[in-house]
């Protein structure tokens, strides 16, 4: 008995080892044809599409080019990607990035051609996962005309004259000065400067999309904000992995929901307060929120939570970045910081007050950039956080012998424009002064261009202006920590760069 369960177990096991090795060698099988039809597929020629692409390389199969790309971007000189391939294959270049064929553009006329043929020739393209987080209605996935139709809205609210010197202005200088005043007993404490330039641009876009005033609830909105914004840089993952919570992009979709319930409860108040005015006579549209309210389309409720959830989505990362950076630059240029500080002197001494009016702005020369160009457009040129846009051809394009098929990628890099000598004299050099010479020949695009042109540019341009001239007039500063500029997944000093303020010792 025992015997013939030895036996039996003999054979078992033999049956077993073989059906072992008949697995490997089945796994072995099905592994070797899979990477041969990768090889071939990736290097098929019905991959290449009719007509010329620029020229470029594929990189390794699957992959492509996508590591090299993040390794570059992740240190603080990304522009070895670009100039070597630009050196290889010129400014219009084909690579294989983030899964999928992609062409490349440091050419400053295909990047015009890209931005104004939005909607005709190319269109915007952003991931599902973006998508999903944003919300459909967001005005960077509208398209069409119901895109120009909330484009200009926003461009009513944000770049309006009017808007600008009467309503954003005093906002502005008015949570400038407030969280300028909530340093001083942080005294001699590091202080990262871009959570604070976070901070008052958040405060900012709240109160002039639903007229809320700094408090507990927009700080509130705040915190969920911050884990939506870590789920647009957190790694792609499959679906059924990526809605769990210990993923950063499963956190992100929980404080989106946070996010629109707390949008959805504003709404709904503002309807109530509108159903008890009706009858009596209506004041001028005071905010975001009453434009959406009083459009003749009707927008439905979910349509309004995801465009204004976008909208601050939109200003909550660029500006501040920005602001910090120039602060960075600045210090970093002490000539450009004295000129900059004299004239800020200049400007607080003719006045009583320390709140900031229309004529001052106008009166910033080496600040502000509405003609001239200076501070703020250098900070955008060396160091812009968006670096470029991704947009998909809707049909195949023909550029300089080249041909970019139907449905294909592109990427149009405004940064390597920005950086290329070409364009710029020692254009990899942080100099303001370059632009008392000119304005860039429209070459210049930090805001990109065309129909999605950001309509954020002005409001941008002023909060940076009025927060340098209340930081420089008020205070100096020290590094307080060596921080880093990268530029993936968007550029950004690492720590946030934290300062040690001192209030100045006027002369
Ligand atoms: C220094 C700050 C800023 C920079 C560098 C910047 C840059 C840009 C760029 C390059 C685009 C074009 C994207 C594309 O073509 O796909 C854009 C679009 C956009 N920006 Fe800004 N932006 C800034 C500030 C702001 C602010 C403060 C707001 C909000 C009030 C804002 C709202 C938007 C919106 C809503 C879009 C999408 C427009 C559309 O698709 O029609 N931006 N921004």
């Amino acid at each position: 008995m025992r015997m013939r369960m030895g036996m039996g177990m003999g054979m078992g096991m033999e049956l077993l080892f073989s059906l072992q090795q008949l697995l490997l060698l089945l796994f072995t099988t099905v592994g070797i044809v899979f990477l041969l039809y990768c090889y071939c597929y990736w290097y098929s020629p019905r991959r290449r599409p009719q007509g010329r692409l620029p020229p470029g390389s594929q990189g390794m199969p699957l992959v492509g080019e996508t590591f090299r790309l993040i390794a570059a971007f992740k240190s603080e000189d990304p522009e070895p990607f670009m100039d070597e391939r630009v050196r290889r294959h010129g400014r219009l270049f084909t690579s294989h990035v983030f899964g999928e064929r992609t062409v490349f553009s440091a050419d400053p006329e295909f990047n015009r051609q890209v931005v104004l043929g939005e909607g005709r020739t190319f269109e915007g393209s952003y991931p599902s996962s973006i998508a999903t987080l944003l919300g459909r209605h967001s005005l960077v996935l509208l398209k069409g005309p119901l895109h120009k139709r909330m484009h200009s809205l926003t461009l009513t609210r944000f770049a309006s004259m009017s808007l600008l010197k009467n309503s954003l202005l005093p906002d502005i200088d008015c949570l400038v000065r407030q969280t300028l005043d909530s340093w001083k007993p942080l005294r001699p404490l590091p202080l990262p400067l871009l959570d604070q330039a976070k901070k008052i641009t958040f405060e900012l876009t709240v109160k002039q999309l639903m007229s809320r005033d700094p408090g507990e609830w927009t700080e509130a909105l705040r915190k969920h904000y911050l884990m939506l914004i870590d789920g647009f840089f957190s790694v792609p993952l499959p679906s059924f992995l990526s809605s769990f919570t210990f993923t950063a992009y499963g956190r992100a979709i929980r404080a989106r929901k946070k996010v629109a319930e707390a949008l959805r409860g504003v709404i709904r108040k503002r309807r109530e307060e509108m159903m008890i005015m009706m009858m009596r006579p209506r004041p001028p549209s005071s905010d975001m929120l009453d434009e959406l309210m009083e459009a003749e389309e009707g927008f439905t409720e979910e349509e309004m939570v995801d465009f204004l959830l976008a909208l601050l989505v939109a200003g909550y990362e660029t500006t501040p970045t920005i602001m910090t950076l120039v602060v960075k630059f600045l210090t970093e240029n002490p000539p450009a910081l004295d000129t900059l500080k004299e004239e800020h002197d200049g400007i607080r001494a003719r006045k009583k007050q320390e709140s900031l009016d229309w004529t001052d702005y106008k009166s910033m020369p080496f600040t502000q950039c509405l003609m001239v160009l200076q501070v703020i457009n250098e900070t955008l040129r060396v160091a812009n956080i968006v670096s470029g846009v991704f947009r998909r051809a809707m049909t195949d394009v023909h550029y300089k012998g080249y041909t970019i098929p139907k449905g294909c990628k592109v990427f149009a890099s405004f940064r390597a424009v920005h950086l290329d000598p070409e364009n710029f004299t020692d254009a990899r050099t942080f100099n303001p002064w370059r632009w008392q010479k000119g304005n860039g020949n429209g070459i210049f695009t930090p805001f990109g261009g065309g129909p999605r042109l950001c309509p954020g540019y002005d409001l941008a341009r002023l909060e940076i202006s009025v927060f340098l001239h209340h930081f420089v007039t008020r205070f100096s500063w020290d590094v307080a920590e060596k921080d880093k500029l990268v530029h993936f997944p968007t550029t950004r000093t690492l720590k946030g760069y934290p300062i040690i303020v001192r209030p100045r010792v006027q002369k």
